[in-house]
């Protein structure tokens, strides 16, 4: 959507993995959805480095309202989670120089059975504004999914309307994928700064892995259409109140945030799988400079030891190229197009070269 918006992948955190539909809040205080959660972790993106390094969005997926309109029609908040109000919320949140998201549905009720906005999108658009949110993430349970072009176009365009500039996320795809031929990508991004089109994500390294491979096996070619202003989305997690310092460190790693922001904004695709690994690869800004990513995707015994070729890379075009280790900047050295590099690669989490052999 060329809006002005999402011109790299737009960064930030969202509640649903962690947080979920907890609205007890007698009960579990420190987890329920509430303006508290969303402030907290305001504070901590603000905080500990995360807003400077780019994570502006702080978004709030399902369950942030209250069960009815009010009677002009209205969305209302949460009275007893949320009862400062969303205007409030936003001035906080961009008191801290963030930005707020927040989470409604295209059809007659969101996934969890709270208000959709379905014969309401006018109003709803408006009220997003009013309140000063930055993001909208649309989403599309309880609708008819032949509608949904229409329906999501229509909601862009009262947005638009506002003249406030807000961030569009949908979740089309999601539901039309499952009918191929309803699923229109060039019109998804034309209308859309972003769209999920897989399954959700959770706790658990199986599911992270699914989507992986979804991305890898990248059907009819969807990895083309990212670019600045519209970006496949493969769902996210975050608790940022509890944050191992391993995974902080990875998350504000600047070298790793870069190639996340490179401007050219081309999507990275798995080149080729060989048994549990496969090398991923992204043209970045910059003369015939890439990113390359070997993913062990073994969950279990010692790293694995793989041979490449600089043309297994289709690193054909130079005499020879220079290596450097995204996660900690150290040089690996120059190799011509013939060497054949051994690389040897840790299972599971670890994304990373972990050693050279020329
Ligand atoms: C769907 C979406 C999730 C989340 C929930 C909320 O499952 O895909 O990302 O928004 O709904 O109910």
């Amino acid at each position: 959507l060329d809006n002005g918006l999402a011109r790299t992948p737009p960064m930030g955190w969202m509640h649903w993995e962690r947080f979920r539909c907890i609205t007890n809040c007698t009960e579990d205080p420190e987890n329920c959805l509430s303006e508290k959660l969303i402030m907290e972790t305001a504070d901590r993106m603000a905080a500990d480095g995360y807003r400077d390094a780019g994570y502006k969005y702080i978004s709030i997926d399902d369950c942030w309202m209250s069960k009815q309109r009010d009677s002009s029609g209205r969305l209302q908040s949460d009275p007893i989670r949320f009862p400062s109000g969303i205007k409030a919320l936003a001035d906080y949140v961009h008191s801290k120089g963030l930005k707020l998201g927040i989470y409604e549905d295209f059809g007659q009720y969101t996934c969890m059975g709270y208000p959709g906005s379905e014969f309401y999108l006018e109003l709803d658009a408006n009220t997003f504004a009013e309140w000063g949110v930055d993001m909208l993430k649309l989403d599309g349970c309880n609708s008819n999914i032949h509608d949904m072009t229409a329906g999501y176009e229509t909601m862009g365009f009262f947005l638009n309307r506002t003249n406030r500039p807000i961030l569009y996320a949908c979740s089309w795809p999601a539901y039309t994928d499952s009918t191929a031929n309803l699923t229109d990508y060039n019109v998804i991004k034309k209308h859309c700064n972003m769209w999920r089109n897989y399954r959700d994500i959770q706790d658990s390294w199986e599911i992270t892995l699914d989507i992986i491979n979804y991305y890898g096996k990248d059907d009819g070619g969807f990895s083309q259409l990212a670019g600045p202003g519209a970006w496949n989305d493969p769902d996210e997690v975050t608790n940022l109140r509890k944050m191992r310092a391993s995974s902080k460190e990875l998350l504000l790693n600047k070298r790793l945030l870069a190639i996340n922001q490179d401007p050219l904004g081309i999507q990275g695709v798995r080149l080729w799988q060989t048994g549990s690994v496969g090398a991923w690869m992204r043209p970045l800004a910059g003369n015939k400079t890439y990113a390359i990513a070997l993913l062990n995707s073994d969950n279990q015994g010692v790293p694995t030891t793989v041979n490449v070729k600089l043309e297994n890379f289709g690193l054909t075009q130079e005499s020879s190229y220079t290596f450097y280790d995204a996660f900690d900047g150290s040089s690996f050295g120059t190799f011509s197009v013939n060497d054949t590099i051994k690389v040897r690669i840790n299972p599971t989490r670890k994304i990373k070269f972990n050693k050279f052999i020329n």
